[in-house]
This record gives structure tokens, C-alpha cells and sequence, in this order.
């Protein structure tokens, strides 16, 4: 932007406020000061032009389609990189050497264990308990365990609980998949990697041994890469305005997994999905596309829209990919509810209404066919979404932390309600 300062005028008055620039994407107008100047709050409910905090993760150009963690590209860490390395990215700044990344793989592997008395948090859940419900509470119930890491205050232990929070959810989510269907949970193994891990603890059974297939093995690392951070998002919100209470990170990630939960958010999955099977065939379709545009229907097409991309969701290109490997490489073919989708998008990206309003497919739209190809049941999918954001959250939150400038986040009103008067006895009501 030109100018380095920006005037706004109420009356007779005006004031300055200054612009600062981004290194790339929208400047800001610093209002700080704008209650202390002039009496006045802004308005901004949905929070769809305001700049919340400053950050250096991670980076969305809506118009352009464009994901960056640390300026890296989205298509090149899914494709070239894998999930851990994506999480030191994020965490560190910097992508790891090959010493620097085997060092980290190996502590975050020494951390996937969770206490054995976790597991009796979940004989406390009904079988049939939401899988989200269960990550909710055993992932509050984390900072009951690990009083050695929730002094925020200490660097050390911000980076002990970040390991744990990464190294434990696949763990707990695992195991929480494990006792939804009513099998034995399965404990990790140091000898595989992230995903393959988390695959054998979710399909493992004790009467046989599990082959990881490394084709949906590396599948599962690039969803999980794929979900790991998108700015300022609801949940990553969340676990700021938690964390700015000086609450610890467990009781903060605790707090993005319920906010993930909404089906505006991480439940787009597990409601695209549903939304898709209920469509059933490509002949019910435009029913169902009719019924999104109707302003009296609060339907809407589950995995499409979003609040920054205006343009095509470059998660969803690589999820649509990742799809197409996993069927093939299951010898699923003709799946119907691909065939939904590739119909449903197609109709559309060519319907005047959703051009209009620049709804295009996001990554919830693709990722429950995968998900579901992978074998997890519906109930998983935000689960999964969990796991892989939890890295995302965790950076996030020890940015807040370390924003010298931090503050608790305590937004304001434009309070509407009555105002005062006097108490009046119930004898005259
Ligand atoms: C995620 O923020 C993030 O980064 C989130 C996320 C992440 O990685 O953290 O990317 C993950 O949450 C992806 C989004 C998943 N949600 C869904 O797929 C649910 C369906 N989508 C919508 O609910 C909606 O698009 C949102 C919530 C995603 C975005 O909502 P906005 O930005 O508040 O936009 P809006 O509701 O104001 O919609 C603008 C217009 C409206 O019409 P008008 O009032 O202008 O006439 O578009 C319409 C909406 O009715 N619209 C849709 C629609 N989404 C928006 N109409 C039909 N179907 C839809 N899916």
C-alpha cells in the first residue's frame, strides 16, 4: 500500500493510523489505539477483515489458489517432502538437514507412547461415543499426565509438550478408533515411520500380523501433510485465544479439537461424505445443487466454499490426486461416490451461482472418499483432520507464546440490550 498511514474521520474529528506491510498478501491498518482515540470499537463478527495477530508459518492467497508454510509451496512438501519433515518445518522455521530431521523423527518417536492409565479414560465412553467427543476429553486429560511439560513460561517444556502433542495424537486418536469398534488397542511401533504407524495401530489385530501397504502409507502421509496448518483458521483461532490465558497445550489443543468438530470446519469431511452417499447417484444431483441455492434451505454443499480460497483449493488438487492413487492402488473402480463427485463438481464449477459466489471444491470435499477407501469408518475423518492440524496448532500457539507483544485476547461488544433500570418486584411483572 502507497501510504504508511491510514485516516479515518467520525464528524469533525479524523485520525491516523498507521499501515504496516506484509511480505506478501493484504497490508494491515494498526487500530491498536482506535478505542483509546476515539471512544469507537470496529465491527467485524466473522472476523473476515480482521487481522487477528502477526505470523511468519504460514501463508494463503485466496485469489490464487496458493498454501505456504514458511514460504514452501503445498504441492512441493506434499509431493517431495513428508508429514514430520512439514512438522519441523513449521515448528522450526527451516526445513531439516538429513541429521536434523532423523534427530527429530527419532524424538517425536520416543514420545508416541501415552500413559497406560489413559486408557481407562475411554472404557468411561459408551462404544457407540463419537470418536471426536472421546479426542476432546482424553486430549484435555493429557495435562493430567505431564506436569514435567506445562510451565509455558519455559522454552524446554514448550518444545517437550509440542513433541508430545505431535508424537501422542495419532496414539490416542488410534485408540480411540480402536474402541469405537471394540477391538484391543494396539500399541506403537519405534520400528515404523509416522504414517505407517498410525495405520498399523488403527488396523493391526492381535490374531495376525498387519503389512502396512507403503502405497497407502504414503497416501496417509500426504493427507496428513496436506492438513497441517492454514493460518488463522476457527480451530487454530481457538487454540490462540486459549493459549493467551496462559492455559497449557494440551487444555489449548483440547479446545481446537471441539472448535475443529463444527461441520462449517474439520466436520466438512465427515458431512461431505455423508452428503454424497446421501445424493447416492449422479441423477440426484441437480435436486441437490438446486436445494444449496435456495436462500430458505440452509442445506449447502458439504466441501465446498471456503472464507479465503476464491479460487480452487490447491489442497483439494492434491487430495483429488491422492484419491485417484488410493482406489487404483485398491483396485476399486467405478466407486460411486467418486462418481458423484467428479459429476457434482463438474455441474458446479459450471453453475452460475456457485461461479458467482466463488465456491469452489475445498479439501473436505475429496478427503472422505480417501479416507474411507483407507478403511477408516465416517466418525474418523475429523479425527484424522485433528491429528494432522495438531502440528499446526502447536506452532501457532508457540508463536503466540513467545510474541513478546502477547496479551490475553479479550475482544469487545456492540452491546444492543437495554439499558439500565431499576429492579422491579415480582408483584408488579
Ligand atoms: C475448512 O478457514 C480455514 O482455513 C478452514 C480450513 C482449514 O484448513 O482450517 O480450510 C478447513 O474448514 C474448509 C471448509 C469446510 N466447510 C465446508 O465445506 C462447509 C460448507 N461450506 C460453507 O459452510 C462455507 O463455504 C464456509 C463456512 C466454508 C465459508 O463460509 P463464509 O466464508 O462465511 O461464506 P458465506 O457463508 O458468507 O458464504 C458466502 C455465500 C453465501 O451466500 P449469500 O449469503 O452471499 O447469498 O456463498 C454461499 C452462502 O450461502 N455458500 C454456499 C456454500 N458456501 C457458501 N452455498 C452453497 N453451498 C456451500 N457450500
Amino acid at each position: 500500500m502507497a501510504n504508511d498511514k491510514a485516516t479515518l474521520s467520525i464528524g469533525e474529528k479524523s485520525w491516523d493510523f498507521s499501515v504496516r506491510q506484509a511480505s506478501v498478501g493484504p497490508d494491515i491498518i494498526d487500530i491498536a489505539s482506535l478505542y483509546k482515540e476515539t471512544g469507537a470499537f470496529t465491527f467485524d463478527p466473522g472476523f473476515t477483515s480482521t487481522a487477528s495477530c502477526e505470523s511468519d508459518i504460514t501463508f494463503i492467497d485466496g485469489d490464487e489458489g496458493v498454501l505456504l508454510h514458511r514460504g514452501y509451496a503445498i504441492d512441493e512438501l506434499a509431493d517431495k517432502g513428508d508429514f514430520l519433515e512439514t512438522c519441523y518445518l513449521l515448528l522450526y522455521g527451516e526445513l531439516p538437514n538429513k541429521a536434523e530431521g532423523d534427530a527429530f523423527r527419532e524424538r517425536v518417536t520416543m514420545h508416541t507412547m501415552v500413559h497406560e492409565q489413559m486408557n481407562k479414560f475411554y472404557t468411561g465412553f459408551r462404544r457407540d461415543a463419537h470418536p471426536m467427543a472421546i479426542m476432546c476429553g482424553v486430549v484435555g486429560a493429557l495435562s493430567a499426565f505431564y506436569h514435567d511439560s506445562t510451565d509455558i513460561s519455559d522454552e524446554n517444556q514448550r518444545m517437550i509438550a509440542s513433541l508430545r502433542m505431535i508424537a501422542k495424537m495419532p496414539t490416542l486418536a488410534a485408540m480411540a478408533h480402536k474402541y469405537h469398534i471394540g477391538q484391543p488397542f494396539v500399541y506403537p511401533r519405534n520400528d515404523l515411520d509416522y504414517a505407517s504407524n498410525f495405520l498399523h495401530m488403527c488396523f493391526a489385530v492381535p490374531t495376525e500380523d498387519y503389512k502396512v501397504n507403503p502405497v497407502l502409507a504414503r497416501a496417509m502421509d500426504k493427507i496428513f501433510t496436506l492438513h497441517a496448518d492454514h493460518e488463522q483458521n476457527a480451530s487454530t483461532s481457538t487454540v490462540r485465544l486459549a493459549g493467551s490465558s496462559g492455559a497449557n497445550p494440551f487444555a489449548c489443543i483440547a479446545a481446537g479439537i471441539a472448535c475443529l468438530w463444527g461441520p462449517a470446519h474439520g466436520g466438512a469431511n465427515e458431512a461431505a461424505l455423508n452428503m454424497l452417499q446421501e445424493i447416492g447417484t449422479v441423477d440426484r444431483i441437480p435436486e441437490y445443487v438446486k436445494r444449496a441455492k435456495d436462500k430458505n434451505d440452509p442445506f449447502r454443499l458439504m466441501g465446498f466454499g471456503h472464507r479465503v480460497y476464491k479460487n480452487y483449493d490447491p489442497r483439494a488438487k492434491i487430495m483429488q490426486e491422492t484419491t485417484h492413487e488410493v482406489l487404483k492402488e485398491l483396485g476399486i473402480k467405478d466407486d460411486p461416490t467418486l462418481e458423484v463427485a467428479m459429476e457434482l463438481e463438474r455441474i458446479a464449477l459450471t453453475d452460475e451461482y456457485f461461479i458467482e459466489k466463488k465456491l469452489y471444491p475445498n479439501i473436505d470435499f475429496y478427503s472422505g472418499i480417501t479416507l474411507r477407501a483407507l478403511g477408516f469408518p465416517t466418525n474418523m475423518f475429523t479425527v484424522l483432520f485433528a491429528v494432522a492440524r495438531t502440528v499446526g496448532w502447536i506452532a501457532q500457539w508457540k508463536e503466540m507464546i513467545e510474541d513478546p507483544k502477547q496479551k490475553i485476547g479479550r475482544p469487545r461488544q456492540l452491546y444492543t440490550g437495554p439499558t439500565s433500570r431499576p429492579y422491579m418486584d415480582v408483584s408488579k411483572r
